[in-house]
């Protein structure tokens, strides 16, 4: 399937009052996150009113155009990618080629992925399809929670291909298992009387799944059924809790008295790749699973569940019903134990995955780690939501080379000692010409200068009134604190191994300027924004361990057609329309590759590329689209094929079970199955 139509110009309206996704997606996604209050009511100081300081941004750009390259160890990528055409630069890209010279898919809402002309494209692995050697065929009809806890799990969402020592054309691929939509998962689900055999099969559906794949002949890839290493890790898989929160009194519940051992792992949104060759994956809406905030009586406690938005009642799923641990009731400390970047060593498949708390507690997007300059390794993070904040955690100890056992052990400890900071963003514009619009201020830029608060380091508190223990369980009231910058949903935040700048992808924030809430900013200049921005953070000196740093938004997305819109000064008329960045993604020439969530053009969801240098940076083309009600995610790009995970596909209004508004992958009758897709060039 394929269109080399140009893309063509969308009207800017849209009635769904969920922006672009579904109330099912909303729903089983994130609990309805965005029909209730934003959980941040705190009255952190609003940048716009701080007078910027010109001067130092100046000197911070000139001292910035020295980067490191840094992060050795990252998964390979050679000269071209797979959406290259080596060596044509028809508009001279600064001197090398962006590679980029595919044709763009047009927007559309076809029940496929598309992909430009040229391209082919094959499923790699759909949920149901077996994991573990041994495990049975996928059967819709009768599907047991012992089945699916050896089979590929629900909605998945990033994607990391890990390099297996040794060997070419062979990886490890992990996928996180997001959520489960029950409703789409089995026929006359009721939401009101979930069964517990339901319940078990939705546990067994979470978590992650690490599977060998290889390339095949015809150029995409293949799973293999390798007893080695394929492995699931799901809901009730134990984690070792490590860093300076592990054995807090705030994370001991009956069945954990040490506060060290946790059952499983919730909600894995992104996530990222090490350089020592493990995935972090961010624990996202995990407030939904927990039932009885409301009951709690201890009102400092009901006030931090409120702040992570943990409140109610009866849950979504019921799960409390058949598990007490989810019944805050019961056990008040369950909510602490979710909500972490959890590490898995997919080469050590004996290994017990780690939460590690050094990273702090809050709607964890991903993390993505880059080896400064002096070898300490630096991790950026996103929390997701309305008006929350973007993080940093700066190691102690230095990464270490190579792939002995030694050198893999030290690595492993690097994010459990360290410092964790919080952005503080300001515009060097004068705030009356931020007017909301969009329309950009007189310098021609939304940009400015930040600077990277520190939150606590290992037993040492940095936030007046919070104890170091408090500061890594209970991260967002310490962030509120300090006066973190309130952002528009900071989802991927992910240094570039090329030039050590940061992208950032800021989804969308409808509830912005509301009466109440924040109104626009410079790094949020669009009141009611619906259709998010992308934004680039150069650390001073290019030290990556630093606490200053100098930024821009590189694309304010949307239709390219309305003056609203920005592509980083690039010729609006020859750009794809974007709505609603999510994950991001560097291909090996150091072009940025975004995936989108929600597109609020009343389109499809895709993935897309942009050169971030020379005389294309800005020029956004769209790759793929992924089929109708799925969102575009986990994009993994290298010089031979694209991977991108398909999430969610049919996820739209009135669609169930016994009545799929999708058939993608399988065609005919069939119910939709999210997948990881992979294309590539035709030879
Ligand atoms: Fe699961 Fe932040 O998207
Ligand atoms: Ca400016
Ligand atoms: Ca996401």
């Amino acid at each position: 399937m394929s269109s080399a139509d140009n893309p063509r110009l969308l009207p800017l309206i849209t009635t769904n009052p969920h922006g672009g996704r579904s109330s099912i997606t909303c729903l089983y996604r994130c609990g309805n996150a965005c029909a209730h209050e934003a959980p941040n009511t705190s009255d952190n100081q609003y940048f716009g009113d701080v007078v910027a300081d010109v001067v130092n941004r100046r000197k911070m750009l000139k001292a910035g155009a020295v980067i490191a390259v840094a992060g050795a160890g990252m998964a390979a990528v050679g000269a071209g990618t797979a959406a290259a055409e080596p060596s044509t630069d028809r508009h001279g890209g600064g001197g090398a080629s962006t590679g980029l010279d595919f044709q763009p898919v047009a927007p559309n809402d076809l029940d496929a992925v598309v992909t430009p002309p040229g391209y082919e494209q094959g499923v790699v692995i759909r949920w149901g399809d077996p994991v573990v050697p041994g495990a049975p065929a996928f059967d819709f009809e009768n599907q047991t929670a012992a089945a699916q806890a050896k089979q590929f799990g629900f909605n998945n969402d990033y994607c990391g291909l890990v390099p297996i020592p040794g060997c070419h054309d062979r990886w490890l691929m992990v996928s996180n298992h997001e959520y489960t939509t029950e409703s789409a998962m089995f026929h006359g689900y009721n939401a009101a009387n979930p069964t517990q055999a339901q319940a078990e099969i939705a546990w067994a559906a979470h978590g992650l799944s690490v599977v060998v794949v290889e390339k095949n002949r015809r150029g995409g890839l293949e799973v293999k059924l390798d007893r080695h290493y394929n492995r699931r890790i799901t809901l009730t898989t134990p984690f070792d809790v490590k860093g300076p929160a592990a054995g807090s009194k705030y994370l001991k519940t009956t069945a954990d008295p040490t506060g060290t051992r946790i059952f499983g792992t919730q909600n894995n949104c992104s996530g990222g790749l090490t350089p020592w060759g493990t995935i972090l994956s961010g624990e996202e809406n995990f407030n939904q699973y927990l039932a009885n905030a409301d009951l709690v009586t201890d009102p400092v406690a009901k006030a931090r569940n409120s702040r992570y938005g943990i409140v109610g009642t009866a849950s979504q799923r019921k799960w409390e019903r058949f598990d007490p641990r989810f019944d805050l009731a019961k056990e008040p400390n369950e909510a602490n134990r979710f909500g972490w970047i959890i590490e898995i060593d997919p080469l050590d498949p004996t290994s017990t995955p780690v939460k590690h708390t050094a990273l702090g507690r809050f709607k964890h997007e991903g993390a993505n780690v880059i080896v400064a300059r002096d070898g300490r390794v630096v991790a950026y993070m996103g929390d997701d939501e309305r008006f929350d904040y973007m993080y940093k955690f700066v190691s102690d100890g230095k990464y270490k080379p190579g792939n002995s056992r030694f050198a893999r052990e030290h690595n492993k400890k690097l994010l459990d000692s360290g410092t964790l900071y919080v952005a503080k963003f300001t515009g060097d514009s004068p705030a009356a010409e931020i007017d909301g619009t969009g329309k950009l201020p007189s310098d021609g830029e939304f940009d400015g200068s930040g600077e990277w608060l520190p939150l606590a380091h290992n037993n040492t508190s940095f936030v007046p009134g919070f104890t170091a223990e408090e500061v890594y369980v209970f991260t967002r009231l310490a962030a509120d604190t300090l006066g973190a910058t309130k952002m528009d949903r900071p989802e991927d935040v992910e240094p570039s191994l090329k030039s050590g700048k940061i992208y950032a992808a800021l989804t969308n924030n409808t509830d912005r300027g509301k009466p109440g809430k924040e109104g626009a900013t410079e790094v949020a200049p669009r009141l009611s924004n619906k259709h998010g921005h992308v934004l680039e953070v150069t650390e001073n000196r290019g030290d990556n361990t630093g606490t200053k740093f100098a930024w821009k938004l590189l694309i304010v997305c949307g239709d390219p057609n309305s003056p609203d819109t920005y592509f980083a000064g690039y010729d609006k008329s020859q750009v794809s329309p974007i709505s609603c960045p999510d994950n991001v993604a560097f291909d090996s020439k150091g072009n940025l590759w975004i995936s989108t969530d929600g597109n609020a053009l009343s389109h499809n969801d895709g993935l897309f590329a942009v050169p971030v240098d020379g005389r294309e940076r800005g020029h956004v083309k769209q790759f793929l689209t992924v089929p109708h009600g799925a969102e575009t995610c986990g994009p993994v790009v290298t010089d031979d094929f694209v991977l991108v995970s398909v999430q969610h596909p049919g996820e739209l209004e009135g669609a169930s079970a016994d009545n799929p508004l999708s058939h993608w992958p399988d065609g005919g009758t069939s119910q939709p199955r999210p997948s990881v897709v992979a294309v590539w060039k035709k030879r």
